[in-house]
């Protein structure tokens, strides 16, 4: 696929099929993370990836509206800091967003879908993944093959108006 052809393609996939990814597919994807851009380059992130369908499972129990991990073929956990400056704060969800479209659009790019996931229950998601006190989940992507139909462009995104949302010059 071709990058607009991803962008375009991206929608939130909320039910996968029982496809396994390839894992050199996976690979790119977290690579995509990897390379993420942030502020000052700081790399507020660590990424816990998961393929084990009863950790998937247990994983999509963190959210209410989470339930979509446990069909996955793939979830990655956003690990960061759990920042108490509200300025840090921001900084750190505006890069984890970034990280987590790039690694939405490395996964269209391969035909591949995904979700995102927010998380509730701290506690439960320490238990799962093991990450250390100081540190908390912060996001959820999840990735697989689309169980109802192939990613290919949008024609009609469901979103405000394209002329209501973009100012030219001024408001
Ligand atoms: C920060 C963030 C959190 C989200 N959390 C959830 C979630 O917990 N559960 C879910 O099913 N979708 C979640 N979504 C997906 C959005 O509902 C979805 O991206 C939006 O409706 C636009 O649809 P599209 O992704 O198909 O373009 C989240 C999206 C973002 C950006």
């Amino acid at each position: 696929m071709e990058t607009w052809e991803a962008i375009t393609a991206r929608r939130d996939v909320r039910e996968f099929s029982a496809e396994p990814l390839p894992a050199e597919h996976l690979e790119r994807i977290l690579e995509a993370a990897w390379r993420s851009p942030s502020a000052r380059n700081i790399q507020p992130w660590d990424f816990i990836v998961v393929t084990d369908r009863e950790q998937l499972e247990q994983l999509s129990k963190v959210w209410q509206g989470g339930g979509h991990i446990a069909g996955a073929a793939a979830a990655v956990a956003i690990v960061i800091d759990d920042e108490s400056d509200p300025r840090g704060r921001e900084l750190i969800r505006y890069d984890i967003g970034q990280a987590s479209l790039q690694m939405m659009v490395a996964a269209a790019d391969l035909g591949i879908g995904s979700g995102h996931s927010s998380v509730g229950d701290q506690e439960l998601a320490r238990e799962l993944l093991g990450h250390p006190e100081g540190k908390i989940l912060g996001l959820i992507i999840d990735f697989g093959y689309p169980a109802d139909r192939p990613l290919r462009p949008i024609k009609r995104p469901n979103r405000r108006p394209f002329e209501e949302v973009i100012h030219r010059g001024s408001w």
